[in-house]
């Protein structure tokens, strides 16, 4: 078989040659170098930006172009700007302040900003003709998704269950990225209560892609070679892989956070709201369980992400992974298969040749 039989019209429209995309992550994992790293090997890399000023955005993306210029992609939260008020953000720093004081950081306050403004990062991303864009927690007016369109931009929704395809669809999105259940971190679920919405991997791919019509991009477990494969099989253009690039030299995240991802099992995660106020998985731990015993004390997103912040801050630089967010898919321990920090460059040539492998080894069964 040709190399060329295994690219999808997807990979190709982007010249990639491994259908990989090395899925957005907030809060340090996916940084311009492992960005660049994965388009030069191939695939496809996405910085997450959601948590960045446009400023900030604008470094990212000019250190990303420096180093590649082949494609990549810029993710956001849609988020509509939201005031809170006292009496919930009190009642949640109640729960916070204890832990608080563990790092010897002082009661919380109420804050001015709780994230970074939503229209001035989409207006970034334009100004910028990032080549793609891609969106999730909610969704774009279709006037929006035209005007990304008008500046060359490429869009993609994410959808955790059918009607958020259609609803992306509608809108004029151009691909859409399937969010199974077993994903890491926050849940994309932006129609229906999200209980509702903890479809897996396997399910949810093959019935986007029959119902948007749209080129549809995996996620969610995907952790080797057999992912890769098994995600095309379902109808997938390509595996969006978060977790698996977690633990990579280019990714700075606290090392005792990758540590964990190295002990971690199949049943080590836990769908929790209580750290960011929005429903998101992550490898259980104190800060999970002491946040979780008093529902009622949790603001929503993104104001309980922005009051818990400074002591997972804390508890970052004192490498303490009691207390920090965990975010990791059910599919972590896979990645133990591996060495531990190895370059994302390095983790593509092995998923190429896993997927290679893995794909020869299916053509091989006997008929
Ligand atoms: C640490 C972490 C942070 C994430 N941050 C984002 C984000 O900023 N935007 C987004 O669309 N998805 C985010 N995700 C979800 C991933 O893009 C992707 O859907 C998920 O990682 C796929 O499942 P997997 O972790 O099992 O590979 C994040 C995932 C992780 C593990």
């Amino acid at each position: 078989m040709s190399e060329e039989s295994f690219v999808t019209p997807w990979t190709e429209r982007f010249g990639m040659r491994v259908p990989v995309v090395q899925a957005p992550m907030a809060g340090g994992p996916t940084t311009p170098a492992m960005v660049a790293a994965v388009s030069n090997a191939g695939g496809l890399g996405f910085l997450a930006a959601a948590a960045l000023s446009p400023e900030k955005i604008a470094g990212e993306v000019a250190a990303i172009r420096v180093l590649t210029d082949r494609p990549f992609g810029v993710n956001l939260f849609v988020l509509d700007d939201l005031t809170p008020d006292d009496a919930s953000v009190r009642r949640a720093l109640e729960a916070i302040d204890p832990l608080r004081a563990e790092f010897d950081l002082p009661p919380g306050r109420p804050l001015e900003r709780y994230a970074p403004d939503f229209r001035a990062q989409l207006q970034t991303l334009i100004d910028l003709r990032v080549p793609l864009a891609s969106f999730t927690f909610g969704l774009l007016s279709a006037d929006d998704v035209t005007r990304l369109h008008a500046n060359g931009l490429y869009v993609i929704g994410t959808a955790t269950h059918v009607a958020e395809g259609l609803a992306w669809r509608e809108a004029g999105a151009d691909a859409i990225v399937a969010q199974g259940a077993e994903a890491g971190a926050h849940r994309g679920t932006f129609i229906g209560a999200f209980e509702d919405a903890l479809v897996g991997t396997l399910a949810l791919v093959p019935q986007l892609v029959d119902a948007t019509g749209l080129p549809v991009l995996a996620a969610g477990g995907i952790m080797d070679g057999r992912g890769i494969v098994a995600a095309l099989a379902l109808g997938a253009q390509a595996a969006a892989m978060g977790t698996a690039f977690l633990g990579c030299a280019e990714s700075a995240i606290p090392q005792v956070w990758k540590d964990r991802l190295r002990s971690a099992s199949d049943t080590s995660t836990a769908v929790t709201r209580a750290i960011t106020g929005r429903h998101a998985r992550g490898i259980r731990n104190p800060l999970m369980q002491r946040l979780s015993e008093a529902t009622d004390k949790i603001a929503p997103y993104p104001v309980q992400n922005a009051l818990t912040q400074e002591l997972r801050q804390s508890a970052a630089r004192a490498q303490n992974s009691d207390y920090l967010s965990l975010w990791a898919g059910q599919g972590a321990a896979l990645g133990q298969r591996r060495e531990a920090g190895l370059s994302a460059t390095e983790l593509m040539k092995r998923l190429e040749q896993e997927w290679r492998d893995e794909t020869a080894r299916i053509a091989a069964f006997k008929r």
